[in-house]
């Protein structure tokens, strides 16, 4: 018997992915209703508490940041909202890119795998990254941060916004213990709080200095 599927269950389905490509298969389908689902109908919450975040920590205005993962530009327009203007945003899936563009918050849009080290992309290039609800199962992994940290400048930001179910299993903080005890980065913020909680999902905001 066939599972009924209703048009908004999207969020049901994302902790079970588990390869690259059936996470780009779930977002090339879920772009056209994902700020509907996640946005309006249950207050994702980390698009707010990271760019909060940043500003506690560096200046609004217009530093350069990279929104990696920006998806349909939820983490960018909470960004703008914070008074960042200088934005680009990077996703692998060319849908939800397109409904980023929609929000005009971006200077620049660029499709990219974030596991494979943003090869295009010059060192030490943005004063910020943030990777808001991307570190996750089948998503975006621990060892990504090797290139989501070349390409910020020393001194300069990585904020982390993810859902604890994906903290919790171990790979991401792993890796953050490994570059703060070789002296890479410096963790300045660590909070518990919501992440999307029409779905009772709590999450941790992360604030990482590169040294
Ligand atoms: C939960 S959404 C978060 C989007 C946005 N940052 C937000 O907070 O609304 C996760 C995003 O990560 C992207 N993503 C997942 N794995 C990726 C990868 N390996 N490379 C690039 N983007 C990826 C998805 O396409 C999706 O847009």
């Amino acid at each position: 018997m066939s599972k009924r599927r209703d048009a908004d269950d999207h969020f049901s389905d994302a902790y079970s992915l588990s390869s690259a490509d059936e996470t780009l298969q779930h977002y090339r389908a879920w772009a056209a209703t994902y700020d509907k689902e996640i946005g309006e109908d249950n207050d994702y919450a980390q698009p707010r508490r990271c760019a909060e975040a940043l500003h506690a920590v560096a200046p609004a205005g217009s530093i350069r940041i990279l929104d990696a993962g920006c998806g349909t530009g939820l983490s960018g327009v909470a960004l703008a909202a914070a008074g960042y203007s200088n934005l680009t945003g990077c996703d692998f899936s060319p849908e939800m890119l397109e409904q980023a563009a929609t929000k005009g918050v971006y200077r620049t849009l660029f499709e990219t795998d974030l596991n494979e080290g943003l090869a295009n992309v010059d060192d030490e290039s943005y004063d910020a990254v943030t990777a808001v609800g991307v570190f996750s199962f089948g998503h975006v992994l621990a060892d990504a941060c090797d290139g989501l940290l070349r390409v910020i400048k020393p001194g300069g930001h990585f904020v982390i916004g993810l859902n604890e179910k994906f903290w919790n299993e171990g790979a991401l903080p792993a890796k953050i213990d490994q570059l703060s005890s070789s002296g890479f980065i410096q963790e300045i913020i660590r909070e518990h709080g919501d992440h999307l909680p029409g779905h009772q999902v709590m999450g941790w905001v992360l604030v990482l200095k590169k040294c």
